[in-house]
């Protein structure tokens, strides 16, 4: 469906826990989930809400966390999100330490493509910054197995100011192949206050690796990265620049938290709560109608560089990223 300015929403994000295996600094640092296992939606409910959304038009869905893989059954899901009727894509962001464990079953449930979140290919520094040791090691093990089953990837990698001097590294996973998307760090919960690595600051990085990078013709995905080629890649290296670059005019997503919460932008912390409908009986026109109004009323823009503005003081591992 169309929002207040004309955008076309076509994209949901669905947090399925709060929870997760690793403690990334900016992200889930101390790894408080103050959200109960009642609290979070059941994948029945899940399912529900999906098959609404894709009544109002969304045919993109992305399971994310916290971490989607310590989710028990969270293949079930996947399986069910396939089936649902209008949804044409499932995706997953995950930061790959359990995809060696369910990537087949995965596979079979019809898993669309994957997202990985590496921020460094420095063993020590990785696990400076996520909490765990051989963070490095699974994430390659992952990234050769879902090419092995097919299933595309990408990488994620939040600018940090610790990780200049081995982005180059990370981005020499699109000499194989698999396309690399640096993302500026947003000030949300851990994150701000942090110092992070603007996108100039990125490209010049980058650009001292590859000197012929120059802006892809073709755009990947439906998402806001920008992307830039090298003779020397096989797959662009994408730069998501939403602090510094504002994209809202684009913006084509809206967020469902692990509990229930319709989220039409990360920035702010408005949202429709749709889990007392669910719980309480209503019926999908009711349920349709509160979607609708929520999604219609996406806010403009987002305030990230203007943090004072930012009213989203929960952690990213609770909204999804
Ligand atoms: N800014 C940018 N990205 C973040 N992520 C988590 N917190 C932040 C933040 N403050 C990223 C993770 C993962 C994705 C889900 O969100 O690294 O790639
Ligand atoms: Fe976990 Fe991802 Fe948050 Fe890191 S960024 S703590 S991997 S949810």
């Amino acid at each position: 469906m169309k929002d207040q300015f004309q955008r076309n929403i076509d994209y949901l994000r669905v947090s399925v826990t709060d929870r997760c295996n690793l403690r990334c600094k900016y992200c889930m640092p101390n790894g408080v989930c103050p959200v109960t296992h009642e609290e979070v939606l059941r994948y029945d409910e899940v399912l529900r809400l999906v098959r609404l959304f894709a009544r109002l038009g969304i045919t993109h869905v992305r399971v994310t966390g916290g971490e989607p893989l310590v989710r028990k059954d969270v293949v079930e899901l996947v399986a069910g999100l396939k089936q649902t009727e209008g949804i044409r894509t499932v995706s997953m962001t995950t930061n790959g330490t359990l995809l060696p464990k369910f990537g087949e079953e995965l596979q079979k449930a019809g898993l669309d493509s994957v997202n990985i979140s590496l921020d460094t290919t420095d063993e020590d520094l990785a696990a400076a910054i996520t909490g765990q040791s051989g963070v490095v090691a699974l994430v390659e093990e992952s990234v050769a197995l879902m090419q092995r089953l097919n299933i595309p990837v990408k990488l994620n990698a939040v600018l940090l100011k610790e990780t200049e001097a081995s982005m180059a590294n990370v981005a020499r996973f699109a000499e194989r192949g698999v396309p690399v998307r640096f993302i500026e760090l947003m000030p949300i919960g851990s994150g701000a206050g942090m110092a992070g690595l603007s996108s100039a600051e990125a490209l010049l990085a980058l650009r001292r690796a590859y000197p012929d990078l120059h802006p892809a013709k073709e755009h990947l995905g439906f998402g806001p990265a920008r992307y830039f080629e090298s003779a020397r890649l096989k797959a662009p290296i994408g730069l998501i620049d939403a602090v510094s670059h504002r994209f809202c005019a684009s913006c084509n997503r809206v967020r469902l938290t692990s509990t229930g919460v319709l989220k039409p932008c990360l920035c702010f912390d408005e949202g429709r709560a749709l889990a007392p409908l669910l719980r309480g009986g209503a019926d999908d026109e009711a349920l349709l109608f509160a979607m609708r109004a929520c999604i219609y009323k996406k806010p403009l823009q987002h305030c990230f560089d203007a943090p004072e503005g930012v009213t989203e003081h929960k952690l990213m591992s609770q909204i999804g990223g």
